[in-house]
């Protein structure tokens, strides 16, 4: 282990600039048309692995995730947090809310009528905790009200399906969760295909119908949404942090007894620690982490998938390439909060010093032009 890192170390030494991955063949690469970038106003708290929700037109929540504390220059230690941090849109700052009763990483999150729901995600396993990542599931969950800013406990996710790192998406009253995973630590991490439902109005957990109850295969650190009447669970890994995938998997919520459909569109590259969200009629696939091809193990690949002719389209790579992040649209825009600028556990040696892990402030958001 040790050896790997000095020699990923050396490698660093010896070639710091990203590599672009070779685009597949048979998609296109038309450009990013009349989208952009834009910078806003950095994260006050660098971390990573936290959830990011809108809870109107106006504000957007960032819940939970790592913060990495200590000696750069030794494996850093992560911290998971309680912390909340809201931002305004209109205005461009961010505030402090209330914390979240557990410190959670990898937290399932929905917004819905201006309430935040935190429905489960990953705890230390052990506390103090040990330096290395080494986290299991919760089944705890809480309902934020935006106007009181506080939080309380809800019904915890149904015995044997507690996890974090899952898809989330809303329909109406009802959250819908799935895949996840139950323990993520240095040797090991698994993925589920559970899918489950919190109702808002009941604050109860509910079966989906058992013919989609289950996504075709586990995911964990994937992306997805709920656009018009469809779930989508978009990419992520299958157990472990190098079985990255390229599925597009769909549910119709409406008649939820057809099942979970498999998209014949495949992501121009498979990854995990990906985010996205969906614009007009698309979703957009962002970052990612375990790629072969970049000194940090990230992949800066942005890509864009037509949720209507089922087709995948490269973008520009993102200005700050990143993973462990998590990102939300409100109107045109795309908003995602930080993350992680290099693989967890690879060794980057930034003005002399080497970090093991480093999660950033960057604020920024995808344009969608219209
Ligand atoms: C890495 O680069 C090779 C050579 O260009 C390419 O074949 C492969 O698909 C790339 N892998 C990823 C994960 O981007
Ligand atoms: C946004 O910030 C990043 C990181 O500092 C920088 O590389 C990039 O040029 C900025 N982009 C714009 C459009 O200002
Ligand atoms: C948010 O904006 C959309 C589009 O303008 C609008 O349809 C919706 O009603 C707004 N939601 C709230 C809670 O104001
Ligand atoms: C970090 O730890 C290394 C190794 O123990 C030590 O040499 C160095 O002085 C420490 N740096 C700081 C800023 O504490
Ligand atoms: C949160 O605020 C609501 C509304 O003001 C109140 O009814 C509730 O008791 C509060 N909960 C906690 C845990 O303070
Ligand atoms: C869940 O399982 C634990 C022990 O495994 C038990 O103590 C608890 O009562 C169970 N909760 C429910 C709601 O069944
Ligand atoms: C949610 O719970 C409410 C109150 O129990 C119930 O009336 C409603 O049918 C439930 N919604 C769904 C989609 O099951
Ligand atoms: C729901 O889907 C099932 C399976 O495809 C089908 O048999 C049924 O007719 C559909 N129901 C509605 C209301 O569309």
């Amino acid at each position: 282990m040790q050896l790997q890192r000095l020699t990923g170390v050396a490698a660093l030494l010896l070639t710091t600039s990203v590599r672009a991955a070779a685009v597949p063949q048979g998609y296109q690469t038309t450009g990013d048309r009349g989208n952009r970038w834009v910078n806003l106003t950095s994260l006050p708290t660098p971390r990573q692995e936290h959830i990011t929700v809108a809870v109107d037109n106006n504000t957007i929540a960032v819940v939970g995730g790592v913060e990495r504390i200590g000696n750069e220059s030794v494996q850093e230690r992560t911290v998971s947090t309680n912390l909340v941090e809201l931002y305004d849109i209109p205005s461009d700052t961010w505030r402090t809310a209330a914390p979240l009763p557990i410190a959670a990483n990898h937290p399932n999150a929905a917004a819905v009528n201006g309430r935040i729901y935190i429905l489960g995600g990953l705890v230390n396993t052990q506390e103090p905790p040990t330096a290395e990542a080494d986290w299991i599931a919760t089944g705890k969950s809480y309902v934020y009200d935006l106007n009181s800013n506080n939080w309380t406990e809800v019904a915890s996710m149904p015995n044997g399906t507690e996890r974090g790192s899952s898809v989330v998406g809303v329909y109406g009253e009802m959250i819908y969760v799935a895949g996840g995973m139950t323990v993520l630590n240095l040797n090991y991490q698994d993925a589920s295909t559970t899918v489950t439902a919190f109702n808002t109005t009941s604050l109860q957990w509910q079966r989906v119908p058992s013919i989609a109850a289950n996504i075709p295969e586990g995911r964990q650190h994937a992306a997805g949404t709920v656009v018009g009447d469809t779930l989508y669970v978009i990419g992520g890994r299958w157990y472990e942090r190098t079985n990255v995938r390229d599925t597009v998997f769909s549910l119709d919520l409406r008649n939820q007894t057809t099942g979970w459909q498999t998209s014949p569109g495949h992501m121009p590259t498979a990854r995990g620690g990906v985010t996205g969200s969906a614009v007009g009629g698309s979703f957009f696939a962002f970052g990612g982490e375990c790629n072969p091809n970049t000194t940090n193990g990230i992949f800066p690949q942005a890509e864009t998938y037509d949720l209507d002719s089922r087709k995948w389209t490269r973008l520009n790579n993102m200005q700050v390439p990143r993973h462990g992040t998590a990102a939300v649209a409100v109107g045109n825009r795309i908003y995602i909060p930080g993350g992680g600028l290099q693989q967890d556990g690879v060794p980057i040696e930034r003005n002399g010093v080497v970090s093991y892990g480093q999660a950033t402030a960057h604020f920024d958001a995808y344009e969608v032009g219209i």
